[in-house]
Protein backbone atom coordinates (compact mmCIF):
# COMPACT_ATOMS: atom_id res chain seq x y z
CA UNK A 1 0.00 0.00 0.00
CA UNK A 2 1.41 3.41 -0.84
CA UNK A 3 1.01 6.70 1.36
CA UNK A 4 2.55 9.71 2.88
CA UNK A 5 2.47 9.09 6.33
CA UNK A 6 5.34 9.29 8.70
CA UNK A 7 4.44 7.38 11.07
CA UNK A 8 7.75 5.46 11.91
CA UNK A 9 10.90 6.85 10.01
CA UNK A 10 11.31 3.15 9.18
CA UNK A 11 8.71 4.25 6.57
CA UNK A 12 11.29 5.78 4.82
CA UNK A 13 13.79 3.73 2.68
CA UNK A 14 17.74 4.62 2.84
CA UNK A 15 17.37 7.01 -0.35
CA UNK A 16 14.68 8.45 0.97
CA UNK A 17 16.31 9.45 4.31
CA UNK A 18 19.23 10.68 2.05
CA UNK A 19 16.83 12.83 0.45
CA UNK A 20 15.57 14.61 3.40
CA UNK A 21 19.39 14.70 4.84
CA UNK A 22 20.50 16.64 1.52
CA UNK A 23 17.55 18.46 0.92
CA UNK A 24 17.99 19.84 4.68
CA UNK A 25 21.83 20.89 3.65
CA UNK A 26 20.64 22.50 0.84
CA UNK A 27 17.67 24.74 2.47
CA UNK A 28 20.37 25.82 5.57
CA UNK A 29 22.74 26.98 3.33
CA UNK A 30 19.99 29.14 0.86
CA UNK A 31 17.33 29.34 2.70
CA UNK A 32 16.01 32.37 0.47
CA UNK A 33 15.87 29.85 -2.66
CA UNK A 34 12.85 27.59 -0.44
CA UNK A 35 11.15 30.82 1.07
CA UNK A 36 7.72 30.67 -1.19
CA UNK A 37 7.63 26.49 -2.02
CA UNK A 38 4.77 26.27 -0.08
CA UNK A 39 3.22 29.43 -0.48
CA UNK A 40 -0.97 28.73 0.40
CA UNK A 41 0.01 25.29 1.93
CA UNK A 42 -1.52 24.95 5.44
CA UNK A 43 0.17 22.56 8.36
CA UNK A 44 -1.93 21.72 11.24
CA UNK A 45 -0.21 20.84 14.54
CA UNK A 46 -2.33 19.22 16.53
CA UNK A 47 -0.69 19.13 20.10
CA UNK A 48 -2.40 16.61 22.56
CA UNK A 49 0.36 17.31 25.08
CA UNK A 50 3.43 19.86 25.56
CA UNK A 51 6.39 20.36 23.52
CA UNK A 52 8.59 23.90 22.78
CA UNK A 53 11.17 22.69 20.20
CA UNK A 54 8.95 19.98 17.87
CA UNK A 55 5.66 22.02 17.91
CA UNK A 56 7.74 25.17 17.27
CA UNK A 57 10.44 23.51 14.37
CA UNK A 58 7.26 22.56 12.75
CA UNK A 59 5.67 25.87 12.59
CA UNK A 60 8.60 28.03 12.12
CA UNK A 61 9.20 25.29 9.37
CA UNK A 62 6.24 25.96 7.22
CA UNK A 63 6.71 29.92 7.76
CA UNK A 64 9.88 30.11 6.15
CA UNK A 65 8.56 28.04 4.08
CA UNK A 66 6.01 30.75 3.01
CA UNK A 67 2.70 28.25 4.09
CA UNK A 68 0.68 29.37 6.98
CA UNK A 69 -0.16 26.76 10.09
CA UNK A 70 -3.46 26.34 11.90
CA UNK A 71 -3.71 24.04 15.08
CA UNK A 72 -3.98 23.17 18.84
CA UNK A 73 -1.43 23.15 21.74
CA UNK A 74 -4.06 22.22 24.16
CA UNK A 75 -6.77 19.89 23.28
CA UNK A 76 -8.59 21.12 25.92
CA UNK A 77 -9.07 24.35 24.08
CA UNK A 78 -10.84 22.20 21.21
CA UNK A 79 -13.69 19.92 20.56
CA UNK A 80 -11.44 17.47 22.43
CA UNK A 81 -12.41 18.08 25.87
CA UNK A 82 -16.52 18.00 24.39
CA UNK A 83 -15.06 14.18 23.91
CA UNK A 84 -14.51 14.17 20.16
CA UNK A 85 -12.92 10.64 18.89
CA UNK A 86 -9.54 11.31 17.58
CA UNK A 87 -11.11 9.34 14.18
CA UNK A 88 -13.64 13.17 13.59
CA UNK A 89 -10.59 15.32 14.98
CA UNK A 90 -8.39 14.37 12.03
CA UNK A 91 -11.17 13.89 9.48
CA UNK A 92 -12.27 17.33 9.94
CA UNK A 93 -9.02 18.91 10.64
CA UNK A 94 -7.62 16.63 6.85
CA UNK A 95 -10.28 18.74 5.19
CA UNK A 96 -8.93 22.32 6.24
CA UNK A 97 -5.03 21.47 6.18
CA UNK A 98 -2.40 20.14 3.69
CA UNK A 99 -0.44 17.78 5.89
CA UNK A 100 -0.71 17.30 9.59
CA UNK A 101 1.41 17.03 12.67
CA UNK A 102 0.56 15.37 15.66
CA UNK A 103 1.71 14.83 19.14
CA UNK A 104 -0.67 12.46 21.63
CA UNK A 105 0.32 10.94 24.69
CA UNK A 106 -1.05 7.90 23.60
CA UNK A 107 1.07 4.92 22.08
CA UNK A 108 0.01 3.89 18.71
CA UNK A 109 -2.41 7.32 18.10
CA UNK A 110 -0.72 8.48 14.81
CA UNK A 111 -0.92 5.13 13.25
CA UNK A 112 -4.61 5.35 14.26
CA UNK A 113 -4.78 9.11 12.96
CA UNK A 114 -3.34 8.24 9.52
CA UNK A 115 -6.24 5.99 9.04
CA UNK A 116 -8.41 8.56 8.56
CA UNK A 117 -6.85 11.31 7.23
CA UNK A 118 -7.02 12.52 4.01
CA UNK A 119 -3.51 14.29 3.84
CA UNK A 120 -0.15 13.55 5.02
CA UNK A 121 -0.09 12.85 9.01
CA UNK A 122 3.81 13.19 10.69
CA UNK A 123 4.01 11.82 14.01
CA UNK A 124 5.17 14.45 16.11
CA UNK A 125 5.47 11.71 19.07
CA UNK A 126 2.94 9.14 20.48
CA UNK A 127 3.13 8.49 23.60
CA UNK A 128 6.34 6.41 24.99
CA UNK A 129 6.39 4.81 21.32
CA UNK A 130 8.10 6.54 18.63
CA UNK A 131 9.38 10.22 17.25
CA UNK A 132 10.61 10.20 13.89
CA UNK A 133 10.95 13.75 13.28
CA UNK A 134 13.51 13.91 16.53
CA UNK A 135 15.23 11.10 14.83
CA UNK A 136 15.56 13.05 11.55
CA UNK A 137 16.74 15.82 13.87
CA UNK A 138 19.45 13.26 15.53
CA UNK A 139 20.30 11.97 11.97
CA UNK A 140 20.69 15.50 10.45
CA UNK A 141 22.52 16.48 13.44
CA UNK A 142 25.22 13.77 12.90
CA UNK A 143 25.80 14.03 9.40
CA UNK A 144 26.47 17.30 9.64
CA UNK A 145 28.40 17.34 13.29
CA UNK A 146 30.05 13.58 13.13
CA UNK A 147 30.35 13.37 8.67
CA UNK A 148 29.37 9.68 8.87
CA UNK A 149 25.81 7.71 9.93
CA UNK A 150 27.91 4.25 10.14
CA UNK A 151 30.21 2.89 12.11
CA UNK A 152 29.67 4.76 15.34
CA UNK A 153 29.71 3.59 18.94
CA UNK A 154 26.55 5.67 20.46
CA UNK A 155 25.89 5.74 24.12
CA UNK A 156 22.43 6.35 25.07
CA UNK A 157 22.19 7.11 29.01
CA UNK A 158 18.90 8.07 30.74
CA UNK A 159 15.04 6.71 30.45
CA UNK A 160 15.76 4.30 27.98
CA UNK A 161 12.26 2.63 29.00
CA UNK A 162 9.87 5.35 28.07
CA UNK A 163 11.90 8.01 26.21
CA UNK A 164 10.23 7.37 22.55
CA UNK A 165 13.34 9.35 20.88
CA UNK A 166 15.22 6.55 21.90
CA UNK A 167 13.75 3.69 20.40
CA UNK A 168 13.58 5.47 16.88
CA UNK A 169 17.03 6.53 17.07
CA UNK A 170 17.86 2.42 17.43
CA UNK A 171 15.82 1.49 15.19
CA UNK A 172 17.15 3.60 12.23
CA UNK A 173 20.26 3.61 13.53
CA UNK A 174 20.95 0.12 13.84
CA UNK A 175 20.29 0.10 9.57
CA UNK A 176 23.60 1.44 9.20
CA UNK A 177 27.11 -0.85 8.95
CA UNK A 178 28.91 -1.13 11.92
CA UNK A 179 26.80 1.09 14.63
CA UNK A 180 26.83 -0.45 17.94
CA UNK A 181 25.12 0.71 21.25
CA UNK A 182 25.62 0.78 24.80
CA UNK A 183 22.24 1.34 27.02
CA UNK A 184 23.16 2.70 30.24
CA UNK A 185 20.07 2.93 32.37
CA UNK A 186 19.00 1.58 35.77
CA UNK A 187 17.47 -1.84 35.37
CA UNK A 188 14.17 -0.24 36.12
CA UNK A 189 14.65 1.59 32.65
CA UNK A 190 16.16 -0.71 29.99
CA UNK A 191 15.26 -0.55 26.55
CA UNK A 192 12.04 -2.53 25.64
CA UNK A 193 12.44 -6.04 24.64
CA UNK A 194 10.81 -5.86 21.13
CA UNK A 195 13.77 -2.85 21.03
CA UNK A 196 16.31 -5.46 21.95
CA UNK A 197 14.91 -7.87 19.54
CA UNK A 198 15.54 -5.34 16.36
CA UNK A 199 19.58 -4.47 17.26
CA UNK A 200 20.11 -8.44 17.54
CA UNK A 201 18.19 -9.13 14.50
CA UNK A 202 19.97 -6.73 12.49
CA UNK A 203 23.46 -7.98 13.91
CA UNK A 204 24.19 -5.01 15.49
CA UNK A 205 26.58 -5.33 18.68
CA UNK A 206 24.93 -4.15 22.42
CA UNK A 207 26.32 -3.73 25.69
CA UNK A 208 24.34 -2.91 28.80
CA UNK A 209 25.42 -0.68 31.45
CA UNK A 210 24.69 1.05 34.87
CA UNK A 211 27.61 3.02 34.44
CA UNK A 212 27.93 6.81 33.12
CA UNK A 213 31.34 6.92 34.06
CA UNK A 214 32.97 4.12 33.00
CA UNK A 215 31.33 4.09 29.76
CA UNK A 216 31.76 7.37 28.52
CA UNK A 217 35.27 6.46 27.69
CA UNK A 218 35.13 5.12 23.75
CA UNK A 219 32.07 6.43 22.61
CA UNK A 220 31.55 8.61 19.56
CA UNK A 221 28.41 9.89 20.47
CA UNK A 222 26.54 10.40 23.54
CA UNK A 223 23.15 10.44 23.74
CA UNK A 224 21.23 11.96 27.29
CA UNK A 225 17.60 11.66 28.01
CA UNK A 226 15.73 13.00 30.49
CA UNK A 227 13.84 10.72 33.17
CA UNK A 228 10.59 10.98 31.81
CA UNK A 229 8.36 12.00 34.95
CA UNK A 230 4.85 11.95 33.30
CA UNK A 231 5.49 7.82 32.06
CA UNK A 232 5.50 7.14 35.68
CA UNK A 233 3.06 5.89 37.99
CA UNK A 234 3.72 7.14 40.94
CA UNK A 235 5.74 10.08 41.83
CA UNK A 236 7.75 7.45 44.25
CA UNK A 237 8.93 5.34 41.54
CA UNK A 238 10.16 8.62 39.52
CA UNK A 239 11.81 9.96 42.43
CA UNK A 240 13.70 6.68 42.68
CA UNK A 241 15.26 7.06 39.30
CA UNK A 242 15.54 11.21 38.97
CA UNK A 243 19.14 12.45 39.30
CA UNK A 244 20.65 8.84 38.80
CA UNK A 245 22.66 9.93 35.51
CA UNK A 246 24.27 13.03 35.24
CA UNK A 247 26.71 14.70 33.10
CA UNK A 248 29.03 17.10 34.14
CA UNK A 249 32.60 18.36 33.28
CA UNK A 250 34.33 15.75 34.95
CA UNK A 251 33.09 13.31 32.82
CA UNK A 252 33.33 14.98 29.78
CA UNK A 253 36.96 15.12 30.61
CA UNK A 254 37.09 11.56 30.66
CA UNK A 255 35.70 11.43 26.84
CA UNK A 256 36.98 11.02 23.36
CA UNK A 257 37.61 14.90 21.94
CA UNK A 258 35.65 14.00 19.08
CA UNK A 259 32.57 12.72 21.17
CA UNK A 260 29.28 14.55 20.63
CA UNK A 261 26.91 15.07 22.98
CA UNK A 262 23.24 15.25 21.81
CA UNK A 263 20.33 15.53 23.84
CA UNK A 264 16.65 15.59 22.41
CA UNK A 265 15.67 18.56 25.09
CA UNK A 266 14.17 19.70 27.11
CA UNK A 267 16.88 18.48 29.61
CA UNK A 268 15.82 18.82 34.09
CA UNK A 269 18.88 17.86 35.50
CA UNK A 270 20.70 15.72 33.68
CA UNK A 271 23.59 17.44 31.74
CA UNK A 272 25.12 20.47 34.19
CA UNK A 273 24.94 23.96 32.48
CA UNK A 274 28.96 24.07 32.15
CA UNK A 275 28.73 21.23 30.20
CA UNK A 276 26.61 24.09 27.77
CA UNK A 277 29.87 25.39 26.85
CA UNK A 278 32.23 22.62 25.82
CA UNK A 279 32.22 22.45 22.07
CA UNK A 280 31.30 18.57 22.22
CA UNK A 281 28.19 19.70 23.17
CA UNK A 282 25.41 19.78 20.28
CA UNK A 283 21.97 19.47 21.77
CA UNK A 284 21.56 23.30 20.97
CA UNK A 285 22.50 23.29 17.54
CA UNK A 286 20.52 19.78 17.41
CA UNK A 287 17.45 21.78 17.75
CA UNK A 288 18.24 23.91 15.27
CA UNK A 289 18.79 21.55 12.46
CA UNK A 290 15.76 19.53 13.61
CA UNK A 291 13.86 23.01 11.94
CA UNK A 292 16.09 22.22 8.61
CA UNK A 293 15.54 18.67 8.87
CA UNK A 294 11.30 18.98 8.77
CA UNK A 295 11.42 21.97 6.50
CA UNK A 296 12.79 19.40 4.02
CA UNK A 297 10.63 16.47 4.97
CA UNK A 298 7.61 19.31 4.40
CA UNK A 299 8.77 19.78 0.98
CA UNK A 300 9.09 16.26 -0.14
CA UNK A 301 5.82 14.88 1.26
CA UNK A 302 3.81 18.47 -0.28
CA UNK A 303 5.62 18.91 -3.20
CA UNK A 304 7.76 15.86 -4.36
CA UNK A 305 4.62 13.39 -5.92
CA UNK A 306 7.37 10.57 -5.93
CA UNK A 307 7.96 10.95 -2.34
CA UNK A 308 5.58 8.19 -1.33
CA UNK A 309 6.16 4.77 1.15
CA UNK A 310 4.93 1.45 0.44
CA UNK A 311 3.65 -0.60 3.78
CA UNK A 312 4.11 -3.71 2.63
CA UNK A 313 3.71 -5.43 6.01
CA UNK A 314 1.76 -8.76 6.32
CA UNK A 315 -1.42 -7.65 8.11
CA UNK A 316 -4.50 -9.44 9.76
CA UNK A 317 -7.57 -8.47 11.53
CA UNK A 318 -8.03 -10.31 14.39
CA UNK A 319 -10.88 -9.06 16.43
CA UNK A 320 -10.53 -11.99 19.10
CA UNK A 321 -7.10 -10.43 19.88
CA UNK A 322 -6.42 -7.73 22.24
CA UNK A 323 -2.83 -5.64 22.50
CA UNK A 324 -1.39 -6.36 25.72
CA UNK A 325 -0.47 -2.76 25.82
CA UNK A 326 -2.26 -0.85 28.62
CA UNK A 327 -0.81 2.61 26.52
CA UNK A 328 -2.21 1.32 23.24
CA UNK A 329 -4.68 3.42 21.37
CA UNK A 330 -6.39 0.44 20.84
CA UNK A 331 -8.02 0.42 24.73
CA UNK A 332 -9.02 4.42 24.41
CA UNK A 333 -10.73 4.33 20.23
CA UNK A 334 -12.99 1.34 20.34
CA UNK A 335 -13.75 1.47 16.48
CA UNK A 336 -10.14 1.33 15.61
CA UNK A 337 -9.99 -2.03 13.78
CA UNK A 338 -8.48 -4.75 15.42
CA UNK A 339 -4.88 -4.51 13.01
CA UNK A 340 -1.74 -6.37 13.73
CA UNK A 341 1.18 -7.67 11.76
CA UNK A 342 2.30 -10.84 11.60
CA UNK A 343 6.00 -12.18 11.49
CA UNK A 344 5.97 -16.43 11.26
CA UNK A 345 3.54 -17.37 14.08
CA UNK A 346 3.95 -14.05 15.88
CA UNK A 347 1.48 -10.62 16.12
CA UNK A 348 2.84 -7.69 16.80
CA UNK A 349 0.15 -4.75 16.81
CA UNK A 350 -0.10 -2.19 14.26
CA UNK A 351 -0.18 0.89 16.25
CA UNK A 352 2.52 0.35 19.04
CA UNK A 353 4.35 -2.68 17.72
CA UNK A 354 4.21 -4.29 21.04
CA UNK A 355 3.98 -8.38 20.65
CA UNK A 356 1.14 -10.31 21.41
CA UNK A 357 2.18 -13.43 23.11
CA UNK A 358 0.62 -16.95 22.98
CA UNK A 359 -1.03 -16.13 19.40
CA UNK A 360 -1.38 -19.24 17.90
CA UNK A 361 -3.65 -19.07 14.76
CA UNK A 362 -2.26 -19.70 11.29
N1 LIG B 1 12.70 17.05 21.56
C1 LIG B 1 11.41 17.33 21.74
O1 LIG B 1 10.53 16.58 21.32
O2 LIG B 1 11.17 18.49 22.43
P1 LIG B 1 9.74 19.08 22.74
O3 LIG B 1 9.04 18.13 23.67
O4 LIG B 1 9.98 20.42 23.34
O5 LIG B 1 8.99 19.14 21.44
Amino acid sequence: MKHRHVIDLEDLTFAQLQQVIDLAGKIKADPAKYSHVCDGKILATLFYEPSTRTQMSFQTAMLRLGGKTIGFDNPMNSSVAKGESLKDTITVVSGYADIIAMRNPVEGAAKAASLYSSVPVINAGDGGHLHPTQTLTDIVTLHNEKGRLNHLKIGLCGDLKNGRTVHSLIKTMSHFEGNSFVLISTPELTVPDYIKEIMINSGCEFTESQNLKESISDLDVLYMTRIQQERFSSKEEYEAQKGVYILDAEKMALAKEDMIVLHPLPRVDEITVEVDDDPRACYFKQAVYGMYGRMALIILLLEDSDYFFHDNKKKVIADDVTCPNERCVTHREAYLPKSFIKQGSHLFCDYCDHAVEMYSKD
